[in-house]
């Protein structure tokens, strides 16, 4: 699996999203250590706050299913290139310390990036083996 088919998968899972309220369609694909793929769109509640972005919803579909580390992640959305929010890059620091991060605006245009370079000075597992217990 190249980039190139990652960013495709993201730009399908985009098609999905459920944003009735910001019509802000964002759509992401993981691919784990196994190269197992897991996709993402964002979804909207009207009460607003439980909405989950799509770099999560397909974090999380991973994480159910008993994938826990990610290898890369490809991110799309409506703004040419969509960033993921802060949440969503402390879920990443979580899943995927040494993951790719491919923002993309198409399968031909993407940047490429760490966690450490879009998250840095991060709070992780590691900094909870200091608690004095
Ligand atoms: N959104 C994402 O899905 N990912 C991000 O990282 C940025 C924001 C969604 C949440 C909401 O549905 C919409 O974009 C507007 O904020």
């Amino acid at each position: 699996m190249d980039s190139r088919e990652l960013i495709k998968k993201a730009l399908e899972a985009k098609e999905k999203a459920y944003v009735p309220y910001s019509h802000f369609h964002v759509g992401a694909a993981l691919l784990t250590e196994d190269d197992t793929i897991y996709t993402g769109c964002n979804i909207e509640i009207a009460s607003y706050s439980p909405t989950l972005c799509a770099e999560r919803t397909a974090i999380f579909k991973a994480i159910s299913e008993g994938h826990t580390k990610i290898k890369t992640i490809a991110v799309v959305g409506d703004s040419t290139p969509t960033y993921p929010c802060g949440v969503c890059r402390q879920v990443i620091r979580e899943f995927g310390k040494d993951a790719k991060i491919l923002i993309a605006n198409s399968e031909d245009d993407y940047k490429e990036y760490t966690i450490d370079e879009l998250l840095p000075h991060s709070f992780g597992p590691e900094d909870l083996d200091n608690a004095k217990k």
